[in-house]
């Protein structure tokens, strides 16, 4: 079954728990969080204690994507806090397989993104230490960017690599989802998809859900 992840950057913060609940009561599968650290990405967002908050109301797994450097200081940190599934960048650790190894020991899935610039063979090592891969169809860092088209033969590479080594292994896309795109990532062959702007800054939540979810199929 095809996942949507709204991802709250988009959301009103001040607003933050009324938001998650909204889109969980529309239907959504999971919650992405982007955590940024004007390091890795030119933009600054939330640390942990703020996941800690989200995870008290939250009804679905929380999906935290790190887009900071040197990730594994802060591992533990999203671990207490409640993260279900915690991604790094694999161009943001130079030890990627103790990474994910330090994720999954502390009880948490364990994701790897991609930049659109970075080759998916930069992860074909550790396809089978991983849970879910992550690829950007934006350049990380703000909410509300277009899809780069050109993503699309690398995501199908990615459901091939996926299906021929590691075929548990979560296919998620992130960045410039919207009603007129997500129908050919699917065909793609995602599994997961992170949609913020198109979701909190198009008013009806449930109506932008309901019709996703019509164009994915389930
Ligand atoms: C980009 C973030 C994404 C993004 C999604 O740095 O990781 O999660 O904000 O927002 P939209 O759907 O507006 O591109
Ligand atoms: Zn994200």
């Amino acid at each position: 079954m095809k996942k949507i992840a709204p991802s709250i950057l988009s959301a009103d913060f001040s607003r933050l728990g009324e938001e998650i609940l909204a889109v969980e009561d529309a239907g959504v599968d999971l919650i992405h969080v982007d955590v940024m650290d004007g390091h890795f990405v030119p933009n600054i967002t939330i640390g942990p204690p703020v996941v800690a908050s989200i995870k008290k109301t939250a009804r679905v797994p929380l999906d935290v994507h790190l887009m900071i450097d040197d990730p594994d200081k802060y591992i533990q940190s999203f671990a207490d806090a409640g993260s279900d599934i915690i991604t790094v960048h694999a161009e943001a650790t130079v030890h990627l397989h103790r990474t994910v190894h330090l994720i999954r020991k502390l009880g948490a899935k364990a994701g790897v993104a991609l930049n659109p610039a970075t080759p998916l063979a930069n992860i074909e090592q550790v396809i089978g230490d991983i849970d879910l891969l992550l690829i950007m169809t934006v350049n990380p860092g703000f909410g509300g960017q277009k899809f780069i088209e050109s993503m699309l033969p690398k995501i199908r590479e990615a459901r091939d690599m996926i299906d021929g080594a590691s075929p548990d292994v979560l296919l998620e896309v992130d960045g410039g989802i919207t009603l007129q795109n997500i129908g050919v990532a699917e065909e793609a062959g995602v599994d997961i998809f992170v949609a913020g702007s198109s979701i909190f800054l198009n008013g009806d939540y449930r109506q932008t859900i309901r019709k996703m979810r019509a164009i994915l199929g389930n």
